[in-house]
């Protein structure tokens, strides 16, 4: 449907930010006075996984009393009117598989799993909330489990499949993200690249001049109104 066949789209902590999730730029980047970088390493897991269990069982705690908004919803709701469209998200909530989104690539895992670092196996959080101590119900290891979280320094997920999509797109959109962080920072060059139309939608405009088109405004509003009122994405039923 519509002028564009192949569409991928990105998504940062920028599109959670209306469901009332903190970005991680926005107050400099600084949780209980600990750098972010410094909370979420595989070295800080190592030196104080106290810490490190407790930075992500807050924002565990916090996103599951959060709920989707209009722009997780909408991209939900445009996949099922496009015959290519991939979400990749470097969101660790699962807003957008709560909006209905189905093969969301989280390139950097998941805040509902852990994984266990004896026998790998990765699997969902129960009510049982992770610590130092949690023993893996799979292996039997104490103290085994962290949070299944792409840490600086670790390679992000689904990157060959994320090259296969970002080479054949021919409408790429960033949403909600500052673009600092790499490989997902790079992204757009690819597209750009293949040729693709490019496009940002988000609170600051860039001068990242890799972008045919910025939208600004808040995701839940800029988000509806490019794919419905500028791509002629039918909107549902209200
Ligand atoms: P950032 O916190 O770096 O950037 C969020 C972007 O969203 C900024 O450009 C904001 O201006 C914008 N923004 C804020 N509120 C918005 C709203 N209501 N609507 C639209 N845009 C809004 O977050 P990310 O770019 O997602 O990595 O950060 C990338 C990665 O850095 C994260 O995935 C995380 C972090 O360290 C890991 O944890 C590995």
């Amino acid at each position: 449907m519509g002028q564009y066949q192949h569409i991928v789209v990105l998504t940062g902590a920028g599109i959670s930010a209306d469901s009332g999730l903190a970005t991680f730029r926005a107050a400099d980047g600084l949780w209980e006075d600990h750098r972010i970088e410094e909370v979420a390493t595989p070295e800080a897991f190592m030196k104080n996984p106290a810490l490190v269990h407790r930075f992500y069982k807050l924002r565990r705690q916090a996103a599951a009393q959060a709920q989707p908004n209009r722009a997780h919803i909408c991209l939900a709701d445009v996949a099922t009117q496009s015959d290519d469209f991939t979400l990749i998200s470097q969101n660790v909530d699962d807003l957008h598989q709560r909006a209905g989104s189905e093969d969301v690539l989280s390139i950097h895992g998941q805040l509902n799993q852990y994984q266990c670092v004896q026998c790998h196996v990765v699997d969902q959080i129960g009510h049982d909330e992770l610590n130092e101590h949690s023993v893996c119900p799979h292996c039997q290891s104490h103290g085994s489990l962290r949070p299944d979280i792409v840490w600086f320094g670790e390679m992000p997920l689904y990157l060959d499949d994320i090259m296969t999509r970002l080479m054949r797109c021919d409408l790429f959109v960033a949403i909600g993200t500052s673009g600092t962080v790499y490989p997902a920072a790079g992204f757009v060059e690819i597209a750009k690249r293949n040729k693709a139309h490019t496009v940002m939608l988000n609170l600051d405009g860039t001068d990242n001049a890799l972008f045919d088109e910025v939208r600004t405004g808040r995701a839940s509003q800029v988000v509806p109104a490019y794919f419905y009122d500028k791509l002629g994405f039918k909107p549902p039923d209200l």
